[in-house]
Parts: C-alpha cells; structure tokens; sequence
C-alpha cells in the first residue's frame, strides 16, 4: 500500500471509492455528498490550503485522508476507509501520515471533529495522540492533536507564529 497525494489521473478511482461506501460511512463521512464533492475539486481547485492523500494498492483506492486550513497554525483532519479494508490498520496509517506532515511543517496541531456516536473514528483518533477537546458548536466532538504544548516553548525548541505579535 502506497500512501501519496490526489494527482488529476486519480479521478474515477476517486469516484470509485465514494461509490463502495456504505451506510457507516455515509453517515459519517460523505452526507449529501459533501466530502465527495469537495474531495474531487482538487483538479481545478485554486485554493491551496488543502492537502489530499489517498491509499493506494493494485489500482484501488483503499484510504482518504486530508488537511485544510493548512495555512494556519492549527489545521483541520479528514478521513475515510474503504468499507472492505476497515479494521486493518489503515486508517492509524493515514493518520499518522497526515499529523507527520503537520508537524514537520511546523503546525501547532491538528484539530477534527467527529459525531459522538462514531465509536471507531474516536479510538482511531485517540490511538494517534488526539484528546478529545470539548463540544464544537456544530454538536460533535472537538479533537485535538498537539505538537507544541505552550508550557515551555523554550524547551520544545520553538515558538509558536502568531501573525500579527
Ligand atoms: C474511522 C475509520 C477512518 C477508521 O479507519 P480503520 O482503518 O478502520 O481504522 P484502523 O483499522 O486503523 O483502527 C484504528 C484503531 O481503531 C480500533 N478499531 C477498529 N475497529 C474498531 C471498532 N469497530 N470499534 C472500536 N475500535 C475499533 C483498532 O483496533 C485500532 O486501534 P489499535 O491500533 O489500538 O488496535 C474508518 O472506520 C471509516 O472510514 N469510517 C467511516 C468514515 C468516518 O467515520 N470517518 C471519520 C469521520 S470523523
């Protein structure tokens, strides 16, 4: 399995993987087919604050995961597993790949939200470093990721960037 970035030749394969997806992950992931939509306007997409990868093995697209906001400090997570190849570690995977990019281009953390009732989605993210934060106002779960604590910047090596201080 080969985890890399949305290229334009992607296209149907990305389509593919909205199509298999099931009750679970619909409800979850891609009502009204938000997600699928915002996923497949990277081809003409002039917004460059978002980040798409996906899974990839033997032509098939077996993970989603993505970051937006990524000009600021604190960008927010997606993510979605084909339905057959969930529970096998995938998921940990693209979670893991997206927080290293956030951290080696010096985010603060990673936020997401996530419904209450997604009881996967919640040990997954758990399982990579997130805690859950609070309640965002839209009802679900704030989680965040850190990777600077604000304790003792000195120590961690690094400042935050506030623009504007
Ligand atoms: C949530 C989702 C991304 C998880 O991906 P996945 O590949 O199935 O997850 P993983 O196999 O990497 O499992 C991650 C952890 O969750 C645990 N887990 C797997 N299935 C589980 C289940 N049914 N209930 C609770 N925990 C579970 C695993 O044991 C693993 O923990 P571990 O590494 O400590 O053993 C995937 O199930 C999915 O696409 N769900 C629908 C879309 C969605 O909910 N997206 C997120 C919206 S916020």
């Amino acid at each position: 399995m080969k985890i890399r970035e949305f290229l334009p030749a992607d296209l149907p394969m990305i389509h593919g993987f909205f199509d298999q997806m099931g009750k679970e992950s619909t409800t979850f992931f891609n009502q009204n087919d938000v997600n699928r939509n915002f996923a497949v306007k990277f081809v003409t997409e002039k917004n460059k604050s978002i980040i798409r990868w996906l899974a990839e093995e033997d032509g098939k697209m077996l993970g989603y995961v993505f970051l937006w906001d990524i000009d600021t400090t604190l960008p927010w997570l997606g993510i979605a597993v084909r339905e057959d190849r969930k529970g096998q570690g995938i998921g940990k995977k693209l979670v893991e790949h997206a927080n290293h990019w956030a951290e080696q281009n010096g985010k603060g953390g990673v936020m997401l939200i996530t419904a209450s009732d997604n009881s996967r989605g919640q040990y997954l993210y758990e399982s990579t470093g997130y805690e859950k934060f609070g309640v965002h106002p839209s009802g679900e779960l704030l989680y965040i990721r850190r990777f600077i604590t604000f304790l003792d910047p000195e120590l961690e090596g690094r400042f935050p960037y506030i623009p504007g201080f």
